[in-house]
């Protein structure tokens, strides 16, 4: 069986040292461009931005031939072309369009299969029908609103909500962690939730006046979760804040622990080096994903999201 595992542009060491530390460094071939190809089962591999499972090597001839063999395989297919560019370009041009349409806000993401291939040599290709991730090469195309959040980093929330197909809407209470200037804030409150928003600097006079939003000017680690959920039950917590591993191994536990139990996602911000302990210890938590995005720097992005909550089944179906 192979796998192969795609990593973002920068993060090609951490996600091959993943790999390497699920004993999967014997089946790995060399990389090929940022695409790590493995002999092995596929693994949750947190640093891979699109995973191709079940892939099959193609031997091929013409340009015409290579596009029949995908085709016969399934319509839609995008291309990670780090080599040999020009000659995918031309296999492309003779599949199946596939649109790239930027989604807008709470748009799903797509259901339909995309399949992902690439050219290891001429003459030799790499295909996989099924891959984890529903967009081209693990990046999805978004309608990004130019007034209206005061930073960008609304955009590595909108990927993350889309990776877990759940978002919060009218009716959930959102907790913001570290949520200065007020992007994931602004977010969250244009999908109709309500928000407080923790952070010792304001927010953006812009998000701040928006309804349902509401700010305390304190340090997240001093918060009792407990006490602000006894008017209303939290439904969703959100963190984007830089600190210590252990720092944020706790901050996850205390809010893990509320009952009834919030949705979680949260940033976990490497300083130096990628800590790959921490990332073990995170993914033992019951319940845990952890994955890198596209929007994603030196960071993972990390959900804690169970299956009950009414006001969170806005749940998106699932790629078949
Ligand atoms: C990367 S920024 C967050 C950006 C935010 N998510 C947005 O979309 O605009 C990190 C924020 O964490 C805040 N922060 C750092 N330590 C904190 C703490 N102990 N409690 C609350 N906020 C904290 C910082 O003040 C900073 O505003």
């Amino acid at each position: 069986m192979i796998t192969a595992y795609l990593a973002a542009e920068g993060f090609e060491a951490e996600l091959a040292e993943e790999l390497r530390r699920a004993g999967l460094g014997p089946m790995l071939r060399p990389a090929h461009g940022q695409l790590f190809i493995t002999d092995a089962e596929p693994i949750e591999a947190a640093w891979s931005l699109n995973t191709w499972f079940d892939a099959e090597e193609l031997e091929v001839g013409s340009i015409g031939e290579t596009a029949r063999s995908l085709r016969a395989r399934q319509r839609n297919w995008s291309s990670y072309a780090p080599l040999h560019r020009g000659r995918a370009e031309l296999v492309t041009a003779k599949l199946p369009h596939v649109s790239g349409r930027p989604l807008a806000l709470a748009e799903p993401p797509p259901v339909a299969p995309l399949g992902s291939w690439t050219m290891l040599e001429t003459g030799r290709v790499l295909a996989a029908t099924r891959c984890s991730s529903p967009f081209p090469n693990g990046r999805p195309a978004l309608q990004e609103r130019r007034q209206g959040p005061p930073s960008r980093a609304y955009l590595k929330l909108w990927e993350a909500l889309l990776r877990i197909r759940r978002r919060p809407g009218p009716g959930d209470v959102c907790v913001d962690l570290g949520a200065s200037p007020g992007g994931w804030t602004w977010l969250l409150s244009e999908l109709g939730a309500s928000v407080l928003a923790v952070d010792k600097a304001p927010l953006d006079a812009s998000v701040a006046r928006r309804p349902k939003v509401s700010w305390r000017g304190e340090s997240a680690f001093g918060l009792r979760p407990n006490s602000l959920s006894d008017t209303e039950p939290i439904t969703w917590v959100f963190s984007d804040i830089a600190c210590y591993p252990q720092r944020l191994l706790a901050l996850v536990d205390q809010w893990r622990a509320l009952q009834p139990a919030p949705a979680l996602l949260f940033t976990v911000k490497f300083q130096g080096a990628t800590d790959h302990e921490v990332t073990d210890q995170l993914r033992a938590m019951e319940g845990a994903e952890l994955f890198h995005l596209f929007h994603n720097k030196h960071e993972l992005t990390l959900a804690i999201v169970g299956p009950h909550r009414a006001s969170r089944e806005r749940a998106e179906p699932v790629q078949p």
